[in-house]
C-alpha cells in the first residue's frame, strides 16, 4: 500500500444519478493505482453518519481506523468511509436494515481486492490461507472498523501473535526451551497472505534463519552458524529439516530445537 498518508488523493466524479467516486491514490513513486468501493444497482451514497445512529458497535472507534481516512468533501457522500465496503447505503436504509441490500464482506475478499490489488495477488499464489475458497475471511484477522485494522497486535490489547495462535494452538507453547524469534511475531518467518514457498515461508532456505543468526566462513573453508561447527550439516537440507532444527516454535526436550 502507498504511503505516507498525506499523498491520499480523492475525487468525486458525478455523472448522471450515480456518483462514482474514484480514490486515486497516488504513490511516493510515479505509478497510481485506481481503486473503487463496491457498486449496488440503484443505491446511492449516504455517507457514514446515518450508519452511526443503527450501527453503534462499528461506528464507535471507527474515527481511529485507517479506512476512515476514505472520506470525500463532497456532499452527499461526505464521509464515505463505512460505504467504501459495504456499498452505496440508501436502499438499505430506505428498507430499514434489509440484508440483501448492503455487502457485507466476510461474505467475499473481492470488496478488499478492488482496492487492495497487491493481495490479489498474494492470495493466488502456491501457498495461502485459504481464503478464496472460503474457509479463512480477511475479516478473521482484520477488524476495518478500527485502528490499523489488525485484530491484535499494534494499538491492540492482543499481541501480533495472538491472531495467529487463536487458530494455530500447536504453535503456542510454553516450551521448555523457547525460540526467541516466535517473540519477534510468526511473519518474521511467515508470509501469511501468500507465498511460493512451503508452508508460506519468507525463504525457502537457510537465509529465513539467517536473518538474526551469524553465518561465519573460516579461512580453511568451513562454516559456522551461531558459533558452531555446521559444515557439513548445511548441505542436507533446510535448518528445520533433516533432524537438524525441527522444532522451529520451541522444544519441550532440547536446546538446540532438534525436537
Ligand atoms: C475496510 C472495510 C470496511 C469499512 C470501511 C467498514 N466495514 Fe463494516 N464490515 C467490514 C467487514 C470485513 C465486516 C465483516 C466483519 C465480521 O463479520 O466480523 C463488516 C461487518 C459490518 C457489519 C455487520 C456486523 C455483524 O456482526 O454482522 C456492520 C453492521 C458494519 N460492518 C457496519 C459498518 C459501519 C457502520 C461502518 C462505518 C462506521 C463500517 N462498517 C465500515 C468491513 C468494513
Ligand atoms: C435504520 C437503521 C439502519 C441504518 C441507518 C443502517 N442499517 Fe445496516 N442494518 C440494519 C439492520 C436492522 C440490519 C440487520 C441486522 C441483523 O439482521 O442482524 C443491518 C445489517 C447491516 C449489515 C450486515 C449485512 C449482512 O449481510 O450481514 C451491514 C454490513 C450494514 N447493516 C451496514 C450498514 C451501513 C454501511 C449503513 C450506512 C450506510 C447502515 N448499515 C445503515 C439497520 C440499519
Ligand atoms: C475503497 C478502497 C478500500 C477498500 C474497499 C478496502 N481498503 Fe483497506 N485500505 C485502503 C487504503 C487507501 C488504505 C491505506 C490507508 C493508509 O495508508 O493509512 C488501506 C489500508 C488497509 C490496511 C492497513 C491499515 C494500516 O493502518 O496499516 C488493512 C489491514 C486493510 N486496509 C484491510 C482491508 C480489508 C480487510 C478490506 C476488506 C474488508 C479492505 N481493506 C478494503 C483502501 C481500501
Ligand atoms: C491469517 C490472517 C490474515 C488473513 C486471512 C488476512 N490478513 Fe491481512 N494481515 C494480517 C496481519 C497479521 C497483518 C499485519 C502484518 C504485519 O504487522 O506485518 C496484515 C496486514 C495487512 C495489510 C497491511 C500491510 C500489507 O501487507 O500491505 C493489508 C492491506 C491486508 N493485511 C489486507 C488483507 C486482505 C485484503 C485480506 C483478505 C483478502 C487479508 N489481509 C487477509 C493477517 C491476515
Ligand atoms: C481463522 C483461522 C486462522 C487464523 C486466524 C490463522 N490461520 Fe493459518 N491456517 C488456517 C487454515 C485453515 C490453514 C490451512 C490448513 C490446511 O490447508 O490444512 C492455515 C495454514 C497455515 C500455514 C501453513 C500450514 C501448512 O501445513 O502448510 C501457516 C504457516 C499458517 N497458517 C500461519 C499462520 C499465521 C502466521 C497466522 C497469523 C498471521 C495464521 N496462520 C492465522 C487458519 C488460520
Ligand atoms: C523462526 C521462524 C519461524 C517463526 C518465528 C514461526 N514459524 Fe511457523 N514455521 C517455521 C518453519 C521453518 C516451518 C516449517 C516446518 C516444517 O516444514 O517442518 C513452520 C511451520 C509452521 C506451520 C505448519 C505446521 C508445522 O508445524 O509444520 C504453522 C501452522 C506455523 N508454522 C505457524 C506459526 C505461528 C502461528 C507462528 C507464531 C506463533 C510461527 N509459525 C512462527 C518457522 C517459523
Ligand atoms: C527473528 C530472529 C530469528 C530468526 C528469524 C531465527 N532465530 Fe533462532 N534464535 C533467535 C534468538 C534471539 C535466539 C536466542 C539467542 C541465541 O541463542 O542466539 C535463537 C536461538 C536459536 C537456537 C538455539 C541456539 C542455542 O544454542 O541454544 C536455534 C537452534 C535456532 N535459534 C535455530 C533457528 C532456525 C533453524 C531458524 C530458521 C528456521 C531460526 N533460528 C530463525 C532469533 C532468531
Amino acid at each position: 500500500m502507498p504511503r505516507p498518508k498525506s499523498l491520499i488523493r480523492q475525487r468525486i466524479v458525478w455523472g448522471g444519478l450515480a456518483v462514482w467516486i474514484l480514490l486515486l491514490i497516488a504513490c511516493a513513486t510515479t505509478s497510481r493505482t485506481m481503486m473503487a468501493p463496491p457498486q449496488i444497482a440503484g443505491a446511492v451514497f449516504i455517507g457514514s453518519g446515518t450508519c452511526t445512529a443503527c450501527h453503534a458497535d462499528q461506528a464507535q472507534f471507527f474515527d481511529s481506523s485507517s479506512h476512515a481516512l476514505l472520506q470525500d468533501e463532497g456532499d452527499p457522500a461526505k464521509f464515505i468511509g463505512c460505504e467504501s465496503c459495504h456499498g452505496p447505503g440508501s436502499m438499505h436504509l430506505a428498507s430499514f436494515g434489509q440484508v440483501g441490500a448492503i455487502v457485507n464482506p466476510r461474505r467475499s475478499p473481492e470488496t478488499c481486492f478492488q482496492c487492495h490489488l497487491d493481495k490479489h495477488g498474494e492470495f493466488h499464489l502456491p501457498n495461502t490461507h485459504p481464503v478464496l475458497t472460503g474457509k479463512v475471511s480477511c475479516a478473521d484477522c482484520h477488524d476495518p472498523h478500527r485502528g490499523d485494522a489488525v485484530i491484535a497486535g499494534g494499538t491492540q490489547l492482543a499481541s501480533a501473535n495472538d491472531t495467529c495462535l487463536e487458530c494455530h494452538a500447536a504453535q503456542q507453547g510454553p516450551f521448555v526451551f523457547e525460540h526467541e524469534a516466535v517473540r519477534e511475531g510468526c511473519v518474521t518467518c511467515h508470509s501469511h497472505h501468500g507465498s511460493v514457498n512451503p508452508k508460506m515461508l519468507r525463504a525457502a532456505n537457510h537465509t529465513l534463519c539467517l536473518q538474526c543468526h551469524f553465518q561465519e566462513q573460516t579461512v580453511d573453508g568451513r562454516l559456522k552458524i551461531g558459533g558452531r561447527e555446521h559444515t557439513a550439516y548445511v548441505s542436507r537440507g533446510t535448518c528445520w529439516t533433516t533432524g537438524c532444527h525441527e522444532a522451529t516454535h520451541g522444544s519441550q526436550v532440547d536446546s538446540t530445537l532438534r525436537f
